[in-house]
């Protein structure tokens, strides 16, 4: 029996319970930014745990797309990913733990319409009370009828054995249940049962919650109008505990990813292995929902995963070709379950971004190893700060994520002014190096017009983190005295350390004191960058809207590369901080 065979029995199986099937939903909730993505198959059903009717009745069934990034950092072991299918019924108002645990039961261990497996490797937990909701002895009792003999029931806490989403929620005390992987483990103490989860040698495979509760604000605050049932049971871990496996990764869901990366790794590594295959498998689903990547909510998610898999893939010497085959090879696992699978789409997406981020990966890792600032491998080299923090945790050191944050919430502020569209294609991305370029592409403006006059219009400008390259207005070639005598007055004006500061005016103002390049288009009111002092006089005034150094003390020596036209009466100067 494959995972498909388990899928379809479940929903069958329930189906012939008085069930409806209701198909998946996308990942991405709706209507509920309390959560990126649906984290159970209760999620998108939220509104009817709390009482409102379902269209489709009082018991449902699914299977359910959801993924959990809290899981992320646990990937590779034996039992946790992030993208996960969830089976799952619901009673709304309808039965209760009665049905609920005995169908769970069947289910897992009728041979003719469930799984088939032995009762002899289950154990079972359940709410051991706390000062609100007493020890649910009544699900005991369920459980032992059913031959779950005593010594294989665990009272557990309301940390384990208690579930809502989140802290404003139905929620409900709950029963799970647990498979012996090992098939040696027999009669169990509670404290050996505990050890053996902690090992992964029992694994949970389904959770049934009695939904009756409301939450608010983290806290019971009274019932629900309905008694509900929610189940959720990970297809994942289901599949591996009825095809016989230790692992989650061994089943026909992850097995041929990854023989295809052993197949083609020249230094393969097992764990390396599995977080590719779950990353890939996540980012095709991501994608296929709409996800596209991005610098935050889904889209960070999205090329977080990209990016560690990419990384891992080159760890482990993957042709990057290898990551379209997996995620083709997922597709068609998947393809006759969730339609809105389509491999071309899902393929130019992963490798656009691969691309972009094989680009600055091996340069980045160089920075990283001489120790450079982790949000100047973020904004300059696209490194996800978990990915620079994992790494620093490999080689034993930290890095001060507060101040990454604090550099990130500045650089956000920054950008958005940026993005206001003062300077439009001049600035590529804005890491420190770039900022840098910035200030000096006002000096090397101000300093042309001293030394070739006050004809010189900006007429385009680039940055890149290597140099920034500058187009103007000027009938000729530059001599070199020209260039020399440019460059002295730039570098003159970094040694003289100016501060550089701002204001907002109107335009009808800043037209008389200021720069600015005629095809750019400007508000009412505009921002004017100064730099240097009002007493001595400024040295520069543009239109602009930042971000910039706050001072030119920090640029470092100024020097034309390039000199040459673009078109008639245009030149371009190509220049670098060295
Ligand atoms: N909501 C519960 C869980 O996710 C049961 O479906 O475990």
């Amino acid at each position: 029996m494959n995972s498909n065979e388990v899928r379809s029995r479940f929903l069958k199986f329930f189906e012939s319970r008085g069930h409806k099937i209701i198909p998946s939903v996308s990942l991405i909730p709706e209507n509920d930014p309390s959560v990126l993505f649906n984290i159970a198959g209760m999620q998108p059903l939220m509104p009817y745990l709390l009482g409102r009717e379902h269209p489709a009745g009082k018991r449902l069934a699914s299977s359910q797309k959801c993924l959990r990034t809290i899981d992320l950092l646990d990937v590779g072991d034996n039992t946790h990913n992030t993208f996960f299918e969830m089976l799952g019924n619901w009673s709304f108002g309808d039965y209760f733990k009665k049905e609920a645990i005995k169908w769970s039961y069947e289910f897992l261990t009728d041979k003719k319409n469930g799984l088939g497996l032995d009762p002899k490797y289950l154990y079972v937990t359940v709410f051991g009370g706390n000062d609100v909701i007493p020890k649910d002895m009544e699900s005991v009792e369920i459980w032992k009828s059913l031959g779950i003999g005593e010594n294989r029931i665990y009272f557990k806490s309301s940390k384990s054995n208690w579930w809502s989403a989140g802290s404003n929620s139905p929620a409900g005390p709950s029963t799970e249940m647990f498979y012996d992987l090992t098939k040696k483990l027999g009669n169990m103490t509670q404290v050996e049962f505990e050890k053996a989860e902690d090992e992964q040698k029992v694994v949970e495979i389904w959770n049934d919650v009695f939904m009756a509760y409301k939450q608010e604000n983290g806290k019971v605050v009274g019932e629900l109008p309905n008694k509900n049932v929610d189940t959720g049971a990970g297809l994942e871990r289901i599949t591996a505990v009825v095809e016989g496996k230790q692992s989650i990764y061994d089943t026909d869901i992850f097995l041929p990813a990854i023989e295809m990366i052993k197949k083609n790794s020249k230094n393969y590594e097992e764990k390396s292995a599995r977080i590719i295959a779950d990353h890939l498998r996540s980012a095709m689903f991501l994608i296929s929902d709409g996800v596209l990547p991005g610098n935050k909510d889904q889209g960070y998610i999205l090329r977080r995963l990209i990016r560690r898999a990419v990384f891992k893939m080159k760890v482990l010497m993957l042709d990057s070709l290898v990551g379209t085959e997996i995620i083709d090879n997922f597709v068609d696992l998947y393809s006759g379950v969730y339609e809105e699978l389509k491999k071309v789409n899902i393929r130019s997406v992963f490798r656009l971004e691969e691309e972009k981020f094989l680009k600055t990966l091996n340069e980045g890792m160089k920075e990283f190893e001489k120790g450079t600032d982790p949000f100047v491998l973020f904004t300059t080299y696209g490194f996800p700060i978990e990915l620079t923090e994992e790494l620093a945790e490999e080689r034993g050191t930290m890095i001060d994520r507060e101040e990454f944050d604090r550099k990130m919430a500045e650089h956000q502020k920054l950008s958005r002014t940026a993005g206001a569209g003062m300077f439009k294609g001049g600035l590529g991305g804005v890491g420190e190096i770039e900022i840098k370029y910035h200030t000096a592409t006002h000096l090397l403006n101000a300093a042309l017009r001293q030394v070739l006059g006050n004809q010189v219009m900006q007429k385009g400008s680039n940055i890149t983190k290597e140099r920034l390259r500058f187009d103007f207005s000027y009938p000729q070639k530059m001599t070199e005295v020209e260039k020399k005598k440019v460059e002295e007055i730039v570098n003159d004006k970094i040694a003289e350390k100016l501060p550089v500061s701002f204001m907002e005016m109107p335009k009808t103002e800043a037209e008389k004191i200021a720069l600015h390049s005629f095809n750019e288009k400007y508000g009412d009111i505009v921002k004017v960058y100064f730099i240097g002092n009002e007493q001595s006089g400024y040295f520069s005034r543009e239109f602009c809207g930042g971000p910039h150094v706050s001072n030119t003390g920090g640029l470092g020596h100024f020097k034309i590369i390039k000199e040459e036209a673009v078109s008639v009466g245009v030149r371009r100067i190509k220049a670098v901080l060295e």
